[in-house]
């Protein structure tokens, strides 16, 4: 069984995150969607809350399946089985950091194979931060994300 890991801190996830996802999930048989914990960043929703709404997002996914994760991502990977690391590349700004976690990741565990998707032209903008800040601005956002992903946001920025 050929399994992928799709690593990402889905805060929150995206149309742009699910158009990999499922490219993903028609090149391999399983797709582990990796939600770090990634406290770094200081999330807006908590690592519970980015799980189960990548798992509603991805529920008509047969072969996905959505767990957190904290710590390493090829500790993750390793321990999932998995032999590929799948990321989605926008635009060239993503690259030189893709770049580098590829090759730190290579270094780590250079069994796990890194294979980049490009983004469609229509969510080559698209960012989980931009998202945020629509809905911190109270603009919509159910072209960007998944109904259940737009109503949470909604409740996070609720006055
Ligand atoms: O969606 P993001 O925030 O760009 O995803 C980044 C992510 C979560 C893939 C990356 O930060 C990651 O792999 N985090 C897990 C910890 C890790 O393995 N870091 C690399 C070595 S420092």
């Amino acid at each position: 069984m050929k399994r992928a890991v799709t690593p990402g801190t889905f805060d929150p996830i995206t149309y742009g995150h699910l158009d990999v996802i499922t490219r993903a999930a028609q090149l391999v048989d399983e797709v582990v969607v990796a939600v770090a914990a990634s406290p770094s960043k200081s999330p807006l929703f908590s690592l519970e809350e980015r799980t189960e709404l990548a798992r509603e997002a991805t529920k008509h996914l047969d072969n996905v399946r959505v767990e957190p994760f904290d710590g390493l991502l090829v500790d993750f990977a390793r321990e999932q089985g998995a032999s590929v690391i799948v990321k989605g590349l926008r635009a060239i700004t993503d690259f030189e950091y893709e770049f580098q976690m590829a090759a730190l990741n290579y270094q780590l565990a250079n069994e796990l194979e890194t294979v980049f998707i490009m983004s469609p032209p229509q969510y080559m903008y698209l960012s989980s931060s931009i998202v945020r800040e629509l809905a911190r601005l109270q603009s919509p956002v159910d072209q960007f994300v998944p109904p259940t992903v737009a109503s949470a946001l909604e409740r996070k920025f609720v006055d």
